[in-house]
């Protein structure tokens, strides 16, 4: 959307249920009355719902339930996430276009869809991304030695679960990065790293959130596992204020993670983990872990304490919880 429209869509959304005239919004931007009769056409044709009413002016009665772009800038208050958006309709996988964009578009940029049609989850998992969700990719450009880099996966799990707990949900973090209300997963997060021999070059942070997508539509596998912010408050959330408020929580860690020593994010992450203290067994390529998940390391691993009281760290895997 060009930035006259975007800016009138502003204006409008300032006024409340005011009506603005043509010719105070043509003065604001420069343009003619005439043109401004334009833009609120096209601006209609992508869902607002806008009253224009003769010699009084036009009023905004309602926006689309899009996460476009326009709707995402206002009200942001981010230094940097979120100021560059690709926004599209439907995807293969908004990560794949961030990997492949990523060299030429700036840190902070985001690619979002309203649906994707290959989302992928971590170790090769399918991610199901039907509309209600939130599914996008941010770029970040750390310059971090490629050993710090799942760090920042669980920069990102505290900032969503941040974000999350504000909407009145107990959410926590099961190592590494799932996010669970009330034992069920509500959102995956997927980081891909670009590097080069032992330094980060670009990194894609893929996060999903099933915000208010209809359990029913969930594949069966994950059904019973599964669930949505509709489902948990009984109403469907705005996903535009929630994606502003997330962007704002992960600029913030993030600052937090480039300035600050990595335990107060440890310390945080812990006290909203919902891994600690419980026995699990964590699978990865190499071997099968039994023990009691312990602590988080300067590295992002995860602390297993075993049966024979060794303490091992694993760096990446599947961590399932053992019913007692
Ligand atoms: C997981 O398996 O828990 C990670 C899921 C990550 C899904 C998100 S949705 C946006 C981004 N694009 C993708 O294809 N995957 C990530």
């Amino acid at each position: 959307m060009n930035d006259n429209k975007t800016e009138i869509i502003r204006i409008l959304k300032a006024a409340g249920n005011k009506a603005v005239s043509g010719q105070e919004i043509g003065a604001k931007l420069g343009i003619t009355r005439a043109m401004v009769w334009k833009y609120v056409r096209d601006i209609k044709k992508e869902g607002y719902d806008i009253q224009s009413s003769p010699k009084i002016g036009y009023t905004l009665l309602s926006t689309p339930d899009m996460l476009y772009p326009e709707q995402i800038k206002i009200g942001l208050e981010t230094g940097l996430f979120g100021k560059e958006i690709l926004y599209y309709d439907e995807v293969e996988s908004t990560n794949s276009i961030a990997k492949d964009i990523a060299a030429r578009y700036p840190e902070g940029t985001i690619v979002i869809a309203e649906t994707q049609k290959k989302g992928r989850g971590r170790l090769g998992s399918e991610w199901q991304s039907t509309p209600g969700g939130i599914w996008f990719s941010l770029i970040l450009k750390p310059s971090i030695p490629l050993e710090y880099a799942p760090r920042i996966t669980l920069v990102a799990g505290l900032a969503v679960t941040k974000t999350l707990r504000r909407l009145g949900v107990d959410a926590r973090i099961k190592w590494p990065n799932d996010v669970l209300i009330n034992g069920k997963k509500v959102c995956g997060i997927l980081t891909e790293v670009d590097a080069e021999v032992e330094k980060v070059d670009y990194l894609v942070l893929g996060i999903g959130i099933n915000a208010n997508v209809r359990l029913k539509d969930f594949r069966e596998e994950v059904k019973e596992s599964s669930t949505s912010l509709e489902a948990e408050l009984g109403k469907p959330v705005n996903r535009i204020e929630l994606i502003k408020d997330l962007l704002y929580e992960l600029e913030q860690q993030y600052i937090k993670f480039k300035t600050q020593q990595f335990s107060n994010i440890v310390s945080e992450w812990i006290s909203l983990s919902d891994t600690i203290g419980k026995e699990v067994t964590v699978t990865t390529p190499m071997k099968i872990i039994e023990g009691k998940a312990v602590g988080i390391t300067e590295k992002g691993a995860l602390l297993v304490k075993t049966k024979s009281n060794a303490k091992e760290e694993v760096i990446a895997g599947r961590c399932r919880y053992v019913k007692t």
